[in-house]
């Protein structure tokens, strides 16, 4: 067993993932990354890329749609590798389109993979952490949960219902030393962002005060602060790093 703190990223290979791998491990945590089931292969290059970079993190296969899956994840890394004492709930995924070409398959799949994710990872571990009295959870939501987005109506409300759900559980940790908070990534350096149309992507930067797309170690970043050791008495709220692009 560990005598780290064990960090769990989901989607951990992606464009933020693995900066905020990358953060925890400099952080001083046992990283513990997700692949999909189907991706075992790419996943095993990936880890072994990290290793020779200097970043050595566990991987084991999730999927964050599915409840039994997140059950079995959590009881394999416990089992294995250690308590959790720090879970950041990274992966998702867009399904972009104008609500009258949205597809209810289109709406489900970020519903699913967006935001019934942080219930699926959280109910079966957040007792375990209040049970053992330390915890740090972050839920990775957007820019555009907060302001809306055009063509994102499901990418949207996902990101929106995170903040919810954090501050109501951050409520249940708040007296057994778990600490939830959000962070809202503007639009960052990453390939999901790559796919926006080069045109749109454009006029987005061009509303960006900053003048630029953030950089996925400026989110990692984020990250680290909050799940500190010393972060105690920072629960319940959102860190919004996205250039000044929208100011609550
Ligand atoms: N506001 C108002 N009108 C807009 C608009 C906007 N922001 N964007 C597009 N429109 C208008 C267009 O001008 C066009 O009008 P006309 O029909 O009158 O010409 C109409 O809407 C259709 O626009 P498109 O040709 O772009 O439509 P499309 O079907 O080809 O594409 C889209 C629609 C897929 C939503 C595309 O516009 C798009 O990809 N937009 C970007 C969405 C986006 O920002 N996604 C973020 C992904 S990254 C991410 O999510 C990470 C994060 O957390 C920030």
């Amino acid at each position: 067993m560990n005598e780290k703190r064990v960090a769990v990223v989901t989607g951990a290979a992606g464009g933020l993932g693995e900066a905020m791998c990358k953060a925890l491990v400099e952080q001083g945590r046992q990283v513990v990354g997700s692949y999909l089931p189907g991706d075992e292969q790419p996943a095993r290059e990936w880890q072994q890329a990290m290793e020779q970079a200097g970043y050595p993190i566990e991987i084991f296969p999730l999927d964050v749609s599915d409840y039994d899956s997140c059950s079995t994840f959590i009881e394999g890394v416990e089992q294995q590798v250690g308590p959790i004492e720090v879970l950041v709930n990274n992966a998702g995924i867009t399904r972009d389109a104008p609500l009258k070409r949205m597809t209810p398959e289109k709406w489900q799949a970020v519903l699913r993979t967006n935001l019934d994710s942080m219930f699926n990872m959280c109910q079966p571990l957040f007792d375990r952490m209040c049970t053992r009295g330390w915890g740090r959870i972050v839920n990775i939501s957007s820019l555009n949960g907060e302001k809306g987005q055009f063509g994102q109506a499901n990418y949207s409300a996902a990101k929106a219902g995170i903040y919810g759900f954090t501050r109501a559980i951050a409520q249940e940790g708040a007296r057994k030393g778990v600490t939830v908070n959000a962070v809202s990534p503007g639009y960052i350096d990453t390939p999901m962002v790559r796919q926006v149309p080069e045109n749109v992507l454009e006029s987005i930067v061009a509303g960006i005060p900053v003048g630029r797309l953030g950089q996925p170690e400026e989110i990692a970043r984020a990250v680290a602060f909050l799940t500190d050791d010393n972060a105690g008495f920072i629960t319940g709220t959102n860190l919004s790093v996205n250039g000044g692009q929208y100011m609550s």
